[in-house]
């Protein structure tokens, strides 16, 4: 699964991406530059059950969003 659908599936009820303060209950993940790194730690304490593969996917699909926005 590409780190876009992984965020889509179990990210997107939580937070959103734009880069703007949103209503999100989880904020939005592009306000603060996190390194991937600092993300994937970010993901193993949420909520959600990810295999590795997928924590690393969607912690760089996050990373690289949020650079851009
Ligand atoms: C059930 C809701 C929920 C889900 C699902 C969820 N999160 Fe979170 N997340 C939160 C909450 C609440 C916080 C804490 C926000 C705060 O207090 O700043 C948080 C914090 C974070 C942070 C730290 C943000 C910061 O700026 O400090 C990251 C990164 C993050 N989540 C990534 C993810 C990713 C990636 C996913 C999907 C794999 C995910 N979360 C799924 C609720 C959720």
């Amino acid at each position: 699964m590409s780190g876009k659908a992984v965020f889509a599936s179990s990210c997107s009820g939580c937070h959103t991406l734009t880069g703007h303060d949103t209503e999100a209950r989880g904020g939005d993940l592009a306000i603060a530059k996190l390194s991937a790194a600092d993300i994937e730690s970010f993901v193993r304490v949420m909520p959600v059950h990810l295999r590795p593969a997928q924590e690393a996917a969607v912690a760089a699909y996050v990373h690289e969003e949020a650079l851009r926005r």
